[in-house]
């Protein structure tokens, strides 16, 4: 396994816990490098949706190489407890066969280029695909990928900022990293991307230009980013890491502040740039390639979870209500709805909850 990808359109809505749905997304549109037909799990969406109905965020999650997005679906752990509990769709792109082992396209200007016509635009198009199917938050999509996944995580950012909310990479490289090679896997002769040598002569100005110029005169917001990496790993050279902080670190304009060890586990340091709500590294001492997935760390970072106001599930409760409605001595069970713009129902919690500011939009009973 050398790269992988997912991508999460989260929802605030938390219920209680139960198995949630795969389907297959046979055609989602724009689709120009014919990616091949992605799983997406959601969870029901009778318990999600928000009285609005409109889902909250949408996660998709990348693959490796070698990979697929089933294949990545069944490596995520827990992660699909996360969006059962709290109400996100997953999508997992799959990537497309013909460039061997699986990878993502990395490399081609088509990729590399807003709207040009490779996977990154596929990728894109699915989006917009579960926000119409889901009613998503498009301020609330999320992309998580493993290393060729993690690259095209890198690219998306790059390519689609406008889509994209947050990117989690693990073990990925600087997009455009791979510019000039003539393909993007572990066989392609030009290797000088993934084994550091790039990152270790380019500039930071030479990354945040290549960023940049994949969508030049844009001018919004951009997604936060979270770039996790091994030290010992043998595949993908810990210098991208630095490389991957160089470029965003300018693209997002927050400079390093301070290191945190043992954060969020053991070995593991956290590399806060800023106050540490826009980009963060994850070094881990030791680690080789695709260090464990940090579910509570990584959807807390998104904005999805607040582990310390314990909004992870578990327990379960009556479910299904939409916690409106009631007023008076009214109670809304933990996981309903207690507030937001144009919430006319109850905003007091059952005891052992509450209300939760989530949005301006939605605040929650946890
Ligand atoms: C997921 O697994 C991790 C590690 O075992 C655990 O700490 C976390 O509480 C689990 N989360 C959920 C929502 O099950
Ligand atoms: C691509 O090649 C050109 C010409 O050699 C070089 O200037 C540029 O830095 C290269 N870009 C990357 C990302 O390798
Ligand atoms: C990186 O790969 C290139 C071939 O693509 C090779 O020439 C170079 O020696 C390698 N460098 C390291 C540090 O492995
Ligand atoms: C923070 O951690 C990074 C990565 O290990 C290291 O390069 C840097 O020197 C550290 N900075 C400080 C101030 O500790
Ligand atoms: C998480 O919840 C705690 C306790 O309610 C609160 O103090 C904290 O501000 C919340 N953090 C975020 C990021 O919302
Ligand atoms: C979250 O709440 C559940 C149920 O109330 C409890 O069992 C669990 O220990 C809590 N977790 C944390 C991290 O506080």
């Amino acid at each position: 396994m050398y790269f992988e990808l997912a991508i999460l359109v989260a929802t605030a809505l938390a219920w209680s816990a139960s198995a949630g749905t795969t389907t297959t997304v046979s055609n989602w549109g724009d689709n120009p490098s014919n990616l091949p037909p992605p799983p997406c799990l959601y969870p029901f969406q009778t318990r999600h949706e928000s009285p609005d109905r409109r889902w909250r965020a949408i996660p998709h999650q990348l693959h490796p190489c070698g990979g697929s997005g089933s294949q990545f679906m069944s490596e995520v752990g827990n992660l699909t407890t996360y969006a059962d509990n709290l109400g996100f769709p997953i999508l997992f792109p799959t990537s497309n066969a013909e460039l061997g082992f699986n990878c993502w396209d990395c490399f081609s200007t088509k990729t590399l280029t807003h709207n040009g016509g490779g996977d990154s635009e596929g990728i894109a198009g699915m989006v917009s695909w579960a926000l119409n199917q889901f009613k998503g938050d498009a301020t609330r999509v999320f992309a998580v990928g493993a290393s060729s996944g993690a690259m095209i995580g890198n690219v998306l950012a790059a390519t689609y900022p406008n889509v994209f909310a947050g990117i989690a990479a693990w073990s990925g490289v600087p997009s455009s990293c791979w510019a000039n090679a003539t393909s993007s896997t572990p066989s392609t002769p030009d290797q000088t991307c993934p084994n550091g040598t790039k990152a270790r002569t380019f500039s930071q100005a030479q990354w945040v230009n290549l960023a940049l110029s994949s969508d030049p005169g844009y001018s919004g917001t951009r997604p936060k980013m979270l770039l996790t990496h091994g030290t010992a790993d043998p595949l993908v050279s810990i210098l991208n890491l630095n490389a991957e902080l160089a470029q965003w670190s300018g693209v997002l304009g927050v400079s390093f502040s301070k290191n945190v060890t043992n954060d969020p586990t053991t070995n593991w340091k956290r590399i806060v740039y800023g106050d540490g709500t826009k980009l963060i590294g994850f070094e881990v001492e030791g680690g080789g390639h695709i260090p464990p997935f940090q579910w509570d760390a990584t959807l807390e970072f998104f904005g999805l979870l607040n582990s310390t106001s314990n909004g992870s599930g578990g327990s379960s409760s009556s479910g299904g209500s939409s916690g409106g409605g009631s007023t008076g001595g009214c109670s809304t069970a933990q996981f309903g709805q207690c507030g937001g713009t144009g919430f006319t129902g109850c905003t007091a919690c059952a005891s052992g909850s509450t209300c939760q500011f989530s949005n301006p939009y939605y605040s929650q009973c946890l």
